[in-house]
């Protein structure tokens, strides 16, 4: 089948995406919802949590992304490959994140990846970008204690910038990183590196 054609980027402070999600019910969503959660928010094509879900049949993997079709398209693709612990939601993390994970049961959420988020270059541009303090404050309150969140880019500005709003919350400590903790790598990874370019990552731990 061919693969679904979405515009390159989206406005999330556009009204049209400024809409009020339903909370998600992992019961309703996962075969076992008791496994540890992992969320990957920006899951674009889904192809990164496609091979986790089936590296790591334990965990229940939850991606989040702003482009509908594509959340279709990865939904179409978990359903057709029987994994029962694969599931994408349409959301504007930057927005109401929150909303969608009012209702997740405490002790849920294990991990969380932030993989190469679009950058927004221009300055005028700065608040379409997906981390911001609203973002950081719901991923701290729902991951459980030594949880951990994941972050990678290959743009120098965008690391720092998402660094340091994770860095200030109190309720987190940075971890060393030498390399990508995943056995996994997302498209755009792949893309860079191919390209030579180097990337910037940090690991934080509730
Ligand atoms: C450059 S792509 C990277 C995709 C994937 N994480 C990877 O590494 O290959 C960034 C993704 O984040 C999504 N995104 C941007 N802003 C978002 C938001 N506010 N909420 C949810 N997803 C968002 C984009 O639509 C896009 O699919």
């Amino acid at each position: 089948m061919p693969r679904v054609r979405v515009h390159q980027h989206v406005n999330p402070l556009a009204p049209y995406f400024r809409f009020t999600p339903q909370p998600i019910a992992i019961g309703n969503i996962f075969v076992n919802p008791h496994l540890p959660l992992h969320l990957d928010i920006g899951s674009a094509r889904g192809r990164f949590l496609l091979k986790m879900a089936e590296t790591f049949p334990d965990q229940n993997f939850l991606g989040v992304e702003i482009r509908e079709p594509l959340v279709e398209e990865a939904n179409r693709l978990a359903r057709e490959n029987d994994l029962t612990n694969l599931h994408y939601e349409f959301n504007n993390a930057t927005y109401s994140l929150d909303i969608l994970l009012e209702k997740l049961p405490a002790d849920t959420l294990q991990f969380v990846t932030i993989q190469f988020p679009d950058p927004w270059y221009k300055k005028k541009h700065a608040k379409r970008r997906m981390v911001n303090d609203n973002l950081v404050e719901t991923v701290v309150e729902h991951l459980t204690v030594s949880g951990r969140i994941f972050i990678q880019t290959d743009v120098d500005f965008l690391a720092e910038e998402m660094f340091e709003l994770f860095r200030k919350n109190a309720g987190l400590h940075e971890i060393e990183l030498a390399e990508n903790p995943f056995p996994i790598k997302t498209e755009r990874e792949m893309a860079v590196e191919e390209k030579g370019l180097p990337v910037y990552r940090a690991m934080f731990i509730k």
